[in-house]
């Protein structure tokens, strides 16, 4: 929960004695944008059933953007998390006002009541989707790279005022390119940790990945 925001929104709701479940663990950030990818995904890997993240208001943000910011690494974020397995829906992106104290309690019960639909995480239990584990640790390597966390954060400025030749692309455009580089990067933190394990030749690399192999040599390269 952002300070600013949502905190003060749980704290009405705590002073106003709104019930809401209490198997939800509350963690205060100054800002949503200060939320970092790699750490959404280090809760979910140790264990979390689900992640909500809430922050003022679009236009409301005490540091006027950083709700956009979280914004475009959620779904940046919910696109790697596709690619993995995990069932969409674990992860969340909210807006709550300080005078949303009702609105809080009825989003977490929602959210809790949406989880507890989805079942324990498949990574959590005692014996976990080994396999699901692997792929969630290569989307947390994606979401550290430095071509991620530059496309992310150029967004705006790609979108709006363009690059230093002064072209714009479109936001259809940078979706197309946002989603090769999150496939790419998925891809290659995969392969690396799939031959840290063990060594593979290329064409069992791309069976296992169900990728041509020439693709596979590709992301070798
Ligand atoms: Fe609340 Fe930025 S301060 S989202």
């Amino acid at each position: 929960l952002c300070n600013w925001c949502s905190y003060a929104g749980a704290d009405l709701a705590g002073v106003s004695r709104i019930q809401y479940p209490t198997n939800i663990r509350i963690i205060r950030v100054m800002c949503s944008g200060r939320v970092d990818p790699v750490i959404l995904l280090e809760t979910l890997i140790n264990g979390a059933d689900g992640v909500l993240v809430t922050g003022c208001h679009p236009g409301d943000c005490h540091y006027i953007v950083g709700n956009l910011h979280a914004e475009r690494k959620l779904r940046m974020l919910n696109k790697l998390i596709a690619l993995t397995g995990l069932e969409q829906g674990r992860l969340r992106l909210e807006w709550v006002s300080a005078s949303e104290g009702a609105r809080f309690a009825d989003l977490v019960k929602e959210f809790t009541g949406q989880i507890r639909k989805l079942g324990p995480s498949p990574i959590s239990s005692e014996n976990p989707n080994s396999n699901l584990l692997e792929n969630m640790l290569a989307a947390q390597m994606a979401a550290a790279s430095f071509r991620l966390r530059i496309l992310v954060g150029r967004e705006k400025s790609l979108v709006e005022e363009g690059n230093v030749y002064g072209e714009r692309l479109s936001q259809e455009e940078f979706d197309e390119v946002m989603d090769d580089a999150v496939t790419n990067e998925y891809l290659r933190s995969k392969i690396y940790l799939m031959v840290k394990k063990e060594p593979l030749s290329v064409k069992e690399l791309s069976k296992r990945l169900d990728l041509d192999s020439r693709e596979a040599l590709r992301h070798i390269v």
